[in-house]
């Protein structure tokens, strides 16, 4: 299991790019804010918050959310942009859950950074903290492993069929395309993927 809080504390965050998802520009761009609703939107996962200050931007209240003091510590040594807060806690524990209640999710490398044995998990959790009819707006990390091969990470990709069968229970998928707009590295590697709470 990762320490996350060992790995902001060695610097060994390969993710960490200095700047917002360019996936989220690139849906943004095309689709306005229409998928996060009226907010407040929840970033699970959120490392230094770069997505989060880029949605608070839009005039979004955004609540970040990371399991890791550290990276929550670093978050909010930033210069804010709107109406954005952090917060240290686990998506998955139903204490931190208790009454939340958001107009969408924007997930970016949290699903593909936690074991693949929580995947239901977090799509549970999803469901729970959202309102009906709230969107679970993401970029998803894609397989480029053999099937049968076990696979090493984080991150754990996942092929797009897959990915909506954790979903589906409680989500209807509303539009998806692999982003034009990717970190160096990573194009063509991603999907995104807009998820409506049934
Ligand atoms: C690969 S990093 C990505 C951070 C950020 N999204 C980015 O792209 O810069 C994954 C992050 O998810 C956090 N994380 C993992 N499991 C979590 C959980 N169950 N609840 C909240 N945060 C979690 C880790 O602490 C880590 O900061």
């Amino acid at each position: 299991m990762t320490d996350w809080e060992e790995r902001y504390r060695k610097g060994d965050m390969p993710w960490e790019k200095g700047e917002a998802a360019p996936p989220l520009a690139e849906l943004i761009e095309r689709c306005g804010t229409q998928y996060f609703g009226e907010g407040p939107v929840l970033v699970p996962g959120c490392g230094l918050g770069h997505d989060v200050r880029a949605l608070a931007s839009h005039g979004l209240a955004v609540t970040g959310l990371d399991l890791a003091e550290l990276a929550i510590e670093k978050a909010k040594a930033i210069q804010p942009t709107g109406a954005e807060s952090y917060e240290v806690g686990n998506f998955f524990d139903p204490v931190w859950q208790d009454g939340r209640k958001f107009s969408a999710i924007w997930e970016h490398t949290c699903f593909c950074a936690i074991d693949p044995k929580d995947r239901a998990t977090y799509a549970r959790s999803a469901a729970e903290v959202l309102i009906p009819g709230g969107y679970l707006t993401g970029v998803f990390f894609l397989t480029p492993h053999d099937p049968g091969e076990e696979e090493a990470g984080p991150p754990f990709g996942a092929a797009p069929g897959e990915i909506e069968s954790y979903f589906s229970e409680h989500f209807s998928l509303v539009d998806s395309w692999v982003p034009k707009r990717a970190y160096p590295g990573r194009e063509g590697k991603e999907w995104i993927a807009i998820f409506r709470r049934k």
